[in-house]
């Protein structure tokens, strides 16, 4: 099938690549030239495990081409839209700005009996507003939303472990059927809905994943006035399968270009309804996650003797999560500026964040290479779980710094390894 993917970010770039992996004919359509240029080249213009090879395999085979020109993909039979949802810079509410400018970009060249197929994050009723929009062209609209996570974004696009589309029309869904036909031939679960609830699968589900771990987030808060241990305890509830282990890693919290701004725009939304109340709850989701930064601040000030000032601090660790170079809403990073606003000689080091850490945030120092970067601190701080601090060895790691000292801010380490090492040692809801 011939396809076209508007908006080239993480979800587009990635969706694109592999639709062409599936056997389609696929253009990805973006208004920034450097990014297409590098695209078109077969290069991932961000960190994503896979996105090379697949890139490349698609731009070779000749069904991957990428262009800024919308018109070229008036011959596409199915649209996805795939533009950021930022958070508004005034407000928790969604930035549709991109949605609509690329609706509104798209419909001179739709053609009848195409269908534009919405993938980005909306807020409820957002669908239903552009397929009035687009009504006249005969063109229809579809909502099928996409669970991807950074990091396996590729997996998750090739074999998802559900599929949801919400249409108007049956014939929608029939096409859409042609289009993921591999995975639907491999049983993934297909679920076809009207385009409200199919906005909502996407808000719901990242809303119960947030929930999830400022839940636990809350537990370890609670385990650290009292001498319990989070892990153990996620270990012990995580065997009970209505609850599941998964997503109850206490820690830090989330970040990312998803779920933070979900939850907000889910909350703004619930109020434009008049339904505040019912999701009143994610305001504390927020709140909780948000708290977790002040403690990993307040143990660093209280394991410095009271003061961060002039105090060399190893952060481990900038963007969100491993294996991901995204900073967007970075805890790792908010605490590594907060620090050096604090008066800290911060060093900062990531495998894959340093570029975008940099552009954000010039003032902190940055250091590639983790034991020049623990070289002499005071404080160590390990904020994203890559595998390489997974894998550090306290004795060595003490050997390099001014003095033992470490946060686990992502309860990774082995703290009886670390403390036989030497180290004062400080989890997130263990001790
Ligand atoms: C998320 C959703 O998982 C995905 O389905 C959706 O499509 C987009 O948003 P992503 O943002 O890539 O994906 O990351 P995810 O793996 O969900 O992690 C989000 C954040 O939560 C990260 O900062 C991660 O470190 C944190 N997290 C995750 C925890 O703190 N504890 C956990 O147990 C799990």
């Amino acid at each position: 099938m011939k396809l076209s993917v508007i908006g080239c970010g993480y979800l587009g770039a990635v969706h694109a690549a592999a639709m062409a992996k599936l056997g389609h004919d696929v253009i990805g359509v973006d208004t920034d030239a450097s990014k297409v240029a590098k695209l078109a080249a077969g290069e991932a213009p961000f960190h994503e495990p896979g996105l090379p090879e697949l890139l490349l395999e698609g731009v070779a085979s000749g069904r991957l081409r990428f262009t800024t020109d919308i018109a070229e993909a008036a011959d596409a039979q199915v649209h996805f839209l795939a533009v950021g949802t930022p958070q508004s810079a005034d407000s928790d509410s969604a930035d549709l700005r991109f949605v609509y400018a690329a609706v509104d970009a798209l419909r001179p060249v739709l053609q009848p009996g195409a269908l534009v197929a919405g993938k980005s994050t909306v807020p409820v009723g957002t669908a239903a507003d552009l397929a009035e929009r687009i009504a006249t062209t005969g063109a229809g609209l579809a909502w099928n939303p996409e669970f991807l996570r950074e990091g396996f974004a590729v997996a998750d696009t090739i074999t998802p472990d559900r599929i949801v589309y919400g249409v108007t029309d049956p014939a929608h869904a029939d096409l859409l059927d042609d289009v993921y036909r591999v995975a639907i031939d491999a049983g993934t679960p297909r679920i076809t809905t009207d385009l409200p609830t199919a906005e909502l699968v996407k808000t719901a589900a990242n809303a119960f994943l947030a929930t999830k771990i400022s839940f636990i987030n809350a537990m370890a808060e609670i385990a650290e006035v009292t001498g319990a241990d989070v892990t153990t305890l996620a270990d012990a509830i995580g065997h009970d399968a209505r609850i599941g282990r998964r997503f109850l890693n206490a820690g830090i919290g989330f970040g990312g270009g998803c779920l933070p701004k979900d939850i907000r725009a889910f909350t703004a939304r619930a109020e434009e309804l008049g339904r505040a109340e019912s999701v009143a709850f994610l305001r504390q989701v927020d709140a909780i996650n948000l708290r977790r930064r002040e403690r990993v601040i307040d143990l660093a000030v209280e394991m410095l003797g009271g003061s961060v000032f002039e105090k060399r601090i190893a952060v481990l660790g900038l963007t969100f999560k491993p294996d991901s170079d995204d900073i967007r809403d970075s805890p790792a990073l908010d605490v590594a500026a907060r620090l050096h606003g604090l008066g800290a000689e911060v060093i900062a080091t990531d495998p894959y964040g340093i570029e975008n850490s940099r552009a954000k945030h010039p003032q902190l120092e940055y250091i590639a290479d983790t034991e020049a970067a623990l070289d002499g601190a005071e404080l160590a701080v390990l904020v994203t779980e890559w595998d390489e601090y997974r894998g550090l060895d306290a004795a060595r790691v003490a050997g390099l710094m001014g003095s033992p000292r470490i946060i686990d801010g992502r309860n990774v380490l082995d703290v009886a390894a670390w403390k036989q090492a030497g180290f004062e040692f400080r989890g997130l809801g263990r001790h």
